[in-house]
């Protein structure tokens, strides 16, 4: 069986999906690691007894049981020492692993593309944009949003919301010919809401796709289907999708053109099971697209009395992507004095869980909350306004840098800004 590129991307991408996610892994038991015996030799585990194995292509591996500290020991090596992120995958059974290398060229592929991406070499493109968040902008963009009566998915007032969002995002595009918005209406249960998805195409490899999202959507616990229900949302997520309006703001401001597609996504019907997201994750996989990242922010603007800054979600995401995301943070955030912490939902609890769940690397990052509660707890009530998380946008300032490393890091930037009619140089890797 020959399998085409985007296969065995797929493939590999689901690989590293149940093996390395943390919805599989138990933390402390011993996993199965699979990873080249160069990188092994070159690490303090090199000493561990292993076994050796080669792929179709003649690359050497090594399989060895690794305990918990070990298997971050290994992940600290491939970050600080190959700069990279990625390069082993971790199995709960020595079975599943076996099984794993024996689809040796796959893996082989899998290897080389574990560190394609995930590396910072961006910071002439990012640390600018950094000095060019605006809390005023993040905090008018959730006062407008939580200005409406809610955002319903099945109220009129959630398809003029997500109006709204498509028609600010345009205005940002400034008429670019590389930037389009569309309303994505291809869901069959978000009734009169759509998607909004605003797309800047990737000028050097336009088909790998990066893809940052928050939902567009509110709810008001209890309210049942009433469509006048009075569920205003700031923190819940108008807080992510105004993040997401300043991220695209500076990136375009700036000019940028990345060499990668990038996404920004706001969905539809989020707090009725996450079913705009799905739509959209379940087309991409149908048509092929090939999402090499997606980074949810779903809550972003509720900090009281903590010393943390920032949540990363350990569930339902992908461990490389996560690895990478916090090695992220250390390059643009820590310096900047903010400080991070993981913190797990349980449970399929915001969008990033489509893209997981269809087969694609994701992330999510929300607010540290207060000392008594991991997040806001007016969430879903009429206090969920601008005035009851604090009335400024400070707490979501992280979270536009982290989105603007995000994309700079991951999508990269091609040769020369974008001056319309006029066609800058197209870098090929
Ligand atoms: N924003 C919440 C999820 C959340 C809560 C994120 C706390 C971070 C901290 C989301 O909109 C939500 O309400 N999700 C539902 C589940 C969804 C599938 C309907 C929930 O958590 O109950
Ligand atoms: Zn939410």
């Amino acid at each position: 069986m020959t399998m085409s590129f985007l296969q065995v991307r797929r493939w590999l991408l689901a690989a590293m999906l149940a093996s390395a996610s943390g919805a599989h892994a138990a933390p402390d038991r011993p996993q199965f690691v699979v990873t080249s015996a160069e990188t092994l030799s070159s690490s303090s585990l090199r000493h561990l007894p292993s076994d050796n194995a080669t792929d179709s292509l003649g690359t050497a591996l090594k399989l060895l049981e690794l305990n918990a500290a070990q298997q971050h020991l290994l992940t600290e090596h491939v970050h600080h020492q190959e700069g990279r992120c990625g390069g082993y995958f971790a199995f709960d059974s020595r079975r599943e692993a076996e099984d794993f290398l024996a689809n040796g060229r796959a893996l082989q592929a899998m290897l080389a593309t574990a560190g394609m991406a995930y590396n910072i070499d961006n910071q002439g493109t990012v640390e600018p944009w950094l000095l060019q968040v605006t809390e005023a902008n993040i905090r008018a963009t959730i006062a407008h949003l939580s200005s409406y009566q809610n955002r319903y998915y099945a109220s009129p007032h959630g398809a003029t919301a997500a109006n709204w969002i498509a028609n600010t995002w345009l205005a940002l595009g400034g008429g670019r010919s590389d930037v389009q918005v569309e309303l994505f209406t291809e869901c069959s249960n978000c009734s009169t809401q759509p998607s909004v998805i605003l797309t800047v195409q990737g000028a050097a490899l336009p088909d790998e796709v990066i893809v940052v999202g928050a939902h567009l959507d509110s709810i008001r616990s209890g309210a049942g289907s009433e469509p006048e229900q009075f569920a205003p949302g700031a923190d819940d997520d108008a807080s992510g999708i105004a993040v997401i309006t300043e991220v695209i703001r500076i990136a375009l401001a700036n000019g940028w053109r990345p060499q990668r597609t990038i996404k920004f996504m706001g969905y539809a019907a989020e707090e009725m099971g996450l079913r705009g997201s799905r739509a959209i994750a379940q087309n991409f996989a149908a048509i092929g697209i090939d999402v090499v990242g997606v980074l949810q922010l779903d809550m972003t603007n509720y900090r009281s009395g903590v010393s943390h800054h920032f949540h990363f979600i350990s569930d339902r995401v992908n461990g490389p992507l996560l690895a990478f995301s916090k090695t992220l943070f250390d390059a643009y955030l820590v310096p900047r004095g903010f400080v991070h912490r993981d913190i797990s939902c349980g449970y399929a609890c915001s969008d990033h869980a489509s893209w997981t769940e269809n087969g694609f690397p994701s992330v999510m990052a929300s607010e540290p909350g207060s000392p008594s509660n991991s997040f806001y707890p007016g969430l879903h009530t009429a206090s969920d306004t601008l005035a009851g998380v604090g009335g400024t946008a400070d707490a979501s300032i992280p979270f536009a840098y982290f989105g603007l490393a995000f994309i700079g890091e991951l999508a990269k930037t091609s040769s020369g800004t974008f001056l319309d009619g006029f066609e800058a140089t197209t870098l090929r890797e």
